[in-house]
């Protein structure tokens, strides 16, 4: 099909930093949704008519999109996750997609250790007291259990869980224990980090962190009979996406003291209804998706997301992070990969 402009249309569903903009303003046309939370479905699908690129925080990239888009040919995410791609869909319409791994390894590690370490001290629950005159004795009602020393078992060892790891065996002494899709060697030896199957972790460790992609098989992974495999004594932490987990069965492991504390940066709906059974329970520490939430790591994804956009726009894919799944539709024009 004739192109009708020899420059780039790139479409952003939220306002960017003063320098995102003129980075992209260098390679077309740049509109962008200013205003607060998302754009309404009828300006995103106007807005892409003739786009070609896409940022987009979080808004679904599906088929009925895609065929509105009928230029489009990439969509960047500043995020690590991209389960609001369409995996399937982009690869029909040959629409390419990036993320923004790295960036924001060691501020959403510190994210799981605030939880833990929350989580084990009741931090939340105990602020709570000091601020309601509850704060009447220095007795073992103040107790919470130690981090340090004790066996740590992470779900999902890429590069956020291989930074988790180093800060819990370095940092906290403790007996790091993984499981993930493929054995990490270097992780086993340098940590050291001990590979289990996902039963075996889950009953033996004292703290259950989940990084892993929200995934078709990842999806519900954490439901009843996961639960059941943990200690009385083990707290659970998901920074991974909200859908990993069954809320249900993790609230009636919860009450019940089949497991003893969690803490969530994630829910099935976010934000998540105040009504939400688990947000009752003092044994939960809930933060509303806050894994990469600093300015200056929002800032670095902000602007590797653009710059995957312009890398793929120009041709420069092997510059881009495409998501693997979708590597394939650009591995015959790769001319700069190394
Ligand atoms: C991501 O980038 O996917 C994380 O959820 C950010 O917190």
């Amino acid at each position: 099909m004739q192109r009708r402009t020899s420059i780039f249309q790139i479409v952003s569903t939220k306002p960017l930093l003063p320098e995102s903009e003129q980075e992209l303003r260098k390679s077309g046309t740049y509109l962008g949704w200013q205003e607060e939370g998302s754009p309404p479905a009828a300006w995103l699908m106007d807005a892409l008519a003739d786009a070609d690129a896409l940022l987009t925080h979080g808004a679904r990239v599906d088929e009925a999109l895609l065929r509105q888009a009928k230029h489009l040919r990439v969509v960047s995410t500043p995020s690590v996750g991209y389960d609001h791609f369409d995996i399937d869909a982009m690869r029909r319409h040959r629409v390419v997609g990036t993320h923004t791994p790295g960036v924001l390894d060691d501020t959403v590690a510190d994210l799981a250790m605030a939880l833990m370490l929350a989580c084990a001290r009741r931090i939340v629950e105990l602020d709570g007291w000091v601020r309601t005159g509850r704060w009447a004795k220095s007795g073992t009602e103040l107790f919470g259990v130690d981090v340090h020393h004790r066996t740590l078992g992470i779900i999902g060892m890429g590069r956020i869980g291989q930074v988790v790891a180093k800060r819990a065996h370095f940092g906290f002494d403790m007996n790091v224990l993984y499981h993930s899709r493929r054995r990490h060697p270097e992780i086993e030896q340098s940590v050291p980090a001990t590979y289990l199957d996902f039963d075996e972790l889950l009953q033996q460790s004292d703290f259950v962190v989940l990084l892993c992609p929200l995934t078709p098989q990842t999806t519900g992974l954490m439901n009843a009979a996961a639960f059941a495999k943990m200690k009385p004594s083990a707290i659970f932490i998901n920074i991974s996406r909200g859908k990993t987990v069954e809320e249900d069965a993790l609230f009636r492991a919860l009450e019940s003291g089949q497991i003893r504390a969690a803490g969530l940066d994630v829910f099935v709906t976010e934000p998540t209804p105040v009504k939400n059974p688990l947000l009752k329970l003092p044994n939960v520490v809930a933060v509303p998706h806050i894994g990469s939430a600093t300015q200056v790591t929002r800032d670095a994804m902000e602007s590797l997301a653009v710059a995957n956009l312009v890398a793929v726009l120009e041709g420069r894919y092997g510059q881009a992070r495409i998501v693997p799944e979708l590597r394939e539709l650009v591995s015959d024009g790769d001319d700069t990969a190394g």
